[in-house]
This record gives C-alpha cells, sequence and structure tokens, in this order.
C-alpha cells in the first residue's frame, strides 16, 4: 500500500516532460513487442509433383456413429413422426451436411456399445422390438428403433459405405456369422428370408467389418495371444456371399502396444497362407488427451492448453510410422492397411450435460487438429487406408451439433469440407522445413502440410499453421510442375476459443484466401496464425 502510494506521488510531482518521454518509450517498446508477435515464421515446402504414387484413400475421411448421448438418438434418428424434418425417421438437414462433407463410410453401432449389442434386437416391426439398457453409456434405455435397417437406410441417404463393428465381447461366431449373411446374402438360409420378412428383398453391399472393438478393454479384456485366435475364429465363419467380399478389420491393443501388432501381424502371416482375406485392416484407436484425470474445457483455455492439444495430436505421427514398422515387417508388401478407426480430442463434457453421453463444444483448435491428423493420414496414405473421426453427431469431436430441430456445423466439420477434393488424389509426396512453434521451452512443427493431385490435374496442397499469435510465410517450390492459377480457402478466427454456437453458427467458417502469389518455382503464401489453409493450384 506505502508503495504504491509512494509510486503514484513520485509520479505526480515528476516534470511533464520527463513524464511524455517516459509515454512515448512505452508506446514504442510495446508497438517494437507487437510488430515482432506480428512478423511471419518462415517456411520451405517442396512438393515432388512428380512422385505421385499413392492414392489416398477417400476411407481415411470416413466418421463413426454410437449408440451414445445423443449421437444416434436425436442427432441421426428422430422417427418418422418428428415434427423435425426426416425421411424414413433420418434428420434431413444433417444428412444434407454429411453429404456435402462427401463422407466415405460410417462406423457402427461402437465403440464399446457393439460389445453388447445383439443385432437380432434391432430388426422387425420397430413397434415391436425389445429395448435393452446401454450399460455403456450412462444405463439408459435402448430402445432398438435405429437398428440395421436404419442404419444402412442412413447409410445410402449419405452416400457412405457401412462399416460394421460385430459383437465379440458378449456375443458368438454364429450370431456374427450371421449377421453377414442377413445383410449380404441373396437367398438359401434362415438369415436371408428373416431380412426378405423384414421388408428388405435385396442384399446390400457391406465390405467393412471389424471383427471386435477394443479387445483389450470394453471388448473382452482379452491378451493379444487370446485375440489373435478368437479373430481367426471368428475370421473363418464371416464369409462372402455373392460378390460381396468383406473387408476385416482387425482390433489393435493400446495405441503403443506394438507387441500386441506384432501378435497380430504374426497370426496373419501364418494364416493368410491358407485362407484369403483373412484379414485386410488392423485398427488403431487414439485420442488426443495428456491426462484422463483432468482432460480441460473445449471452449474455456489457454495458450499451454492449446499447445498441449496440438502435440498430442502429432503423436498420432509417430504412432503411425511404429505400427507401420511392425506392419511392414510381416506385410512388406502392404496389404494390410492400418485403419485409424477412432481418433478425435476428448474433453470434459460440457457443464451440466449428463457425463457419460460425452457431449463437448468444438472450437478453433479442433479445427487444427483435425487438419493435423488428416495431413499425416494423407502422407502415409500407402499404410493408412481408413480412419473414422470419434463421433459424427453430439459426441466428442463432432462435426455437427444438434439441439432439437437446430443443427450448427462445427469448426472440424468446415476442415472435412476443405479437404474433400484428397479423397481418392494421389499423393504428391512433400518435405516441410522452417520455424517451429515455440511455447516456454517446448516446440512442435509450426507448419504442417499435404498435397495431393486431383483426376483433372489439379494440385490440391494443405496447410496448417499451429501458431496462435505468428503468421506463417511458406514458400513452395512444385517439382516438375508449371502453376498458372492458384486459388484457396483459410479458416480461422480471431480468438484460439471461438466456436459456433446455435444462435451464433458462423463465427469460425471458412473464407476465400487472397495471400497466395504464384513465384517462377511454386507459390508464396503468407497464412494467418492459427488457420488452415488448402490452395488449389493448376
Ligand atoms: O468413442 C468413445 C469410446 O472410446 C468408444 O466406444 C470406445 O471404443 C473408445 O474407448
Amino acid at each position: 500500500m506505502i508503495n504504491q502510494w509512494k509510486l503514484t506521488t513520485a509520479c505526480a510531482t515528476r516534470p511533464p516532460f520527463l513524464q511524455i518521454i517516459l509515454i512515448a518509450l512505452t508506446v514504442w517498446l510495446l508497438g517494437l513487442k507487437n510488430a515482432s508477435a506480428q512478423s511471419p515464421t518462415n517456411h520451405s515446402l517442396i512438393v515432388h509433383a512428380d512422385r505421385g504414387v499413392h492414392k489416398i484413400s477417400r476411407h481415411i475421411y470416413g466418421h463413426f456413429a454410437e449408440h451414445l448421448g445423443g449421437c444416434i438418438y436425436g442427432g441421426i434418428w428422430v422417427g418418422p413422426e418428428s415434427p423435425i424434418p426426416n425421411t424414413r425417421g433420418i434428420r434431413n438437414d444433417v444428412v444434407a451436411a454429411l453429404r456435402k462433407i462427401k463422407v466415405p463410410n460410417i462406423r457402427w453401432p461402437g465403440g464399446c456399445f457393439a460389445d453388447e449389442y445383439h443385432w437380432k434386437d434391432g430388426v422387425g416391426p420397430r413397434d415391436q422390438r425389445v429395448p435393452l439398457i446401454n450399460t455403456t453409456w450412462g444405463g439408459v434405455v435402448e430402445t432398438n428403433q435405429f437398428g440395421t435397417h436404419e442404419f444402412m437406410d442412413f447409410c445410402e441417404q449419405v452416400g457412405a459405405e457401412p462399416y460394421i463393428c460385430g459383437n465379440i465381447g458378449s456375443g458368438t461366431v454364429q450370431e456374427m456369422a450371421e449377421w453377414v449373411q442377413y445383410l449380404t446374402s441373396e437367398r438359401g438360409n434362415a438369415m436371408a428370408e428373416l431380412r426378405k420378412r423384414n421388408g428388405r428383398e435385396k442384399p446390400w453391399k457391406v465390405k467393412f467389418w471389424a471383427v471386435g472393438n477394443e479387445t483389450w478393454g470394453c471388448g473382452g479384456i482379452m491378451s493379444a495371444d487370446h485375440y489373435a485366435n478368437e479373430f481367426a475364429r471368428y475370421s473363418y465363419f464371416l464369409k462372402n456371399f455373392g460378390d460381396n467380399t468383406l473387408y476385416k478389420v482387425a482390433s489393435g491393443g493400446l495405441p503403443q502396444d506394438y507387441v500386441w501388432t506384432e501378435t497380430i501381424m504374426k497370426k496373419w502371416s501364418i494364416a493368410d497362407g491358407w485362407l484369403q482375406g483373412f484379414m485386410s485392416g488392423y485398427s488403431l484407436h487414439f485420442y488426443a488427451v495428456s491426462d484422463w484425470n483432468k482432460k480441460g474445457s473445449a471452449t474455456e483455455f489457454s495458450e499451454n492448453e492449446w499447445f498441449t492439444t496440438l502435440s498430442k495430436s502429432l503423436e498420432m505421427e509417430e504412432l503411425v510410422r511404429k505400427h507401420t514398422d511392425v506392419m511392414d515387417k510381416y506385410d512388406p508388401q502392404k496389404r494390410i492397411g492400418l485403419i485409424v478407426d477412432e481418433w478425435g480430442n476428448w474433453y470434459d463434457v460440457e457443464p451440466g450435460t449428463n457425463p457419460a453421453f460425452l457431449h463437448q463444444q468444438n472450437s478453433l483448435r479442433d479445427a487444427l487438429t483435425t487438419a493435423i491428423n488428416l495431413n499425416i493420414f494423407n502422407n502415409h496414405a500407402e499404410r493408412v487406408k481408413g480412419a473414422n473421426l470419434a463421433q459424427l453427431v453430439n459426441v466428442l469431436q463432432a462435426p455437427i451439433l444438434t439441439q432439437g430441430e437446430k443443427m450448427v456445423l462445427t469448426p472440424t466439420y468446415h476442415v472435412f469440407e476443405m479437404y474433400t477434393p484428397h479423397h481418392d488424389a494421389t499423393l504428391l509426396p512433400s518435405e516441410m522445413q522452417g520455424e517451429p512453434y515455440a511455447f516456454g521451452d517446448r516446440k512442435l512443427p509450426g507448419v504442417t502440410a499435404s498435397a495431393s493431385r486431383d483426376e483433372v490435374g489439379a494440385i490440391h496442397v494443405s496447410l496448417c499453421n499451429l501458431n496462435p499469435k505468428r503468421p506463417a510465410t511458406v514458400n513452395a517450390e512444385i517439382r516438375n510442375a508449371t502453376v498458372k492459377t492458384i486459388s484457396g480457402r483459410v479458416l480461422t478466427a480471431h480468438s484460439m476459443t471461438a466456436h459456433n454456437t446455435f444462435d451464433k453458427p458462423e463465427t469460425v467458417k471458412p473464407q476465400p484466401f487472397n495471400d497466395a502469389r504464384i513465384t517462377s518455382h511454386g507459390f508464396t503464401v503468407t497464412m494467418p496464425p492459427m488457420s488452415v489453409v488448402v490452395l488449389r493450384l493448376k
């Protein structure tokens, strides 16, 4: 108190000219600090336009819909009698939004829920379906109104392929084999006849099939050896009917469990010789969470948490590399796809919501981690053949949030939309170098990138500037290609925590990007801080 008084008195008695000089000096110093905060970091990018070999499977842009919280009920299914506009019970607004991002596949019915789901409870007349308690997610009543037919209808409306996760934890080989028959066999068995009685004459096409989910945990708490045998037994009896060929995906272990990967790959290398199609994919799950007891808020966070979440997301690179190394040992021809069928950010639930419903908001931070992950998957197109963001509506890092009849598209949605040109395009290998994003004594790459060439020959370059304070200048050399036109879009906002709400749905949305210039060897851009830019070069 005394010190403060002394200071005030001292200032008051200082001659005015000294005060003016002091103020001017302070203003100048602040200006200098601000200018350096705003000066761009520098990066150089080489895109090898002549080295495109591998296709980026559109299936790495897949999604995941579990019977959890408001994902299925309310988020997708409202029932045919609902005043919310729907087609056969499925929300029209959600379908239209998903069609726009060209969702290639949807994984269903879980997750952990898959291992307590018995598919026969969810077929037949809806008013006769028996409910069950969803013991995994909040003990709520699962009405079974959304079952196999409704899911297949949803996929058809969206234009996505189904990716079904079978119950190995509490199910049987017979139950899973019969589900395959029910869905894909034309005639000649009880399941095909049951399907016809339930109103569907023709079989569906179903390719992607997960043989269990997280079998190290909620899928049965198995050891790798035990699961390898179980996988083999189930896989043997999951048959191909007509021209339907299953792409069977084995459950992976915990994210860093490379021994699990080794065990399954060894099993595959033994079985593959005599049973073709024994296994086509191997699953990896990874959530960007640094402390499961203190996950933090989705929208109220500091730069420290921004940095931590981004740095956690970047760990996907190491996981993909290390699992690929193990897989390469047994499968150097890369016949088995690494399927990252659960990934995303997991925060504390929104205040006042059911903790078991995993309902969280979605900010610009989630947009950046989406771009980080999609760049990683694109760049590993040779091995990563599928991925599914968790989850599609209202749960975890959702691209879509709904509330009654209202719907809002999140920043994550917009990145998926901006990245659609990469679907099934040819990966162009790229190399990025430049100033890191430093926070305290920790450092991350400043900008991440991926590039591809589409079927009409246009090159698409995706860039993500991780630094929330400084713009980034990227000088790109496009090797062995001439750039004549350049256009692009940018996703950014004024604050790290910016997000879309039902009242303000367009706070974060893509805008035209006019800060790109063609150079003699490629292009140069200056990206805003904390932004995602996708460019089209022709
Ligand atoms: O996505 C939520 C849950 O996370 C899934 O049900 C489970 O597979 C994973 O642990």
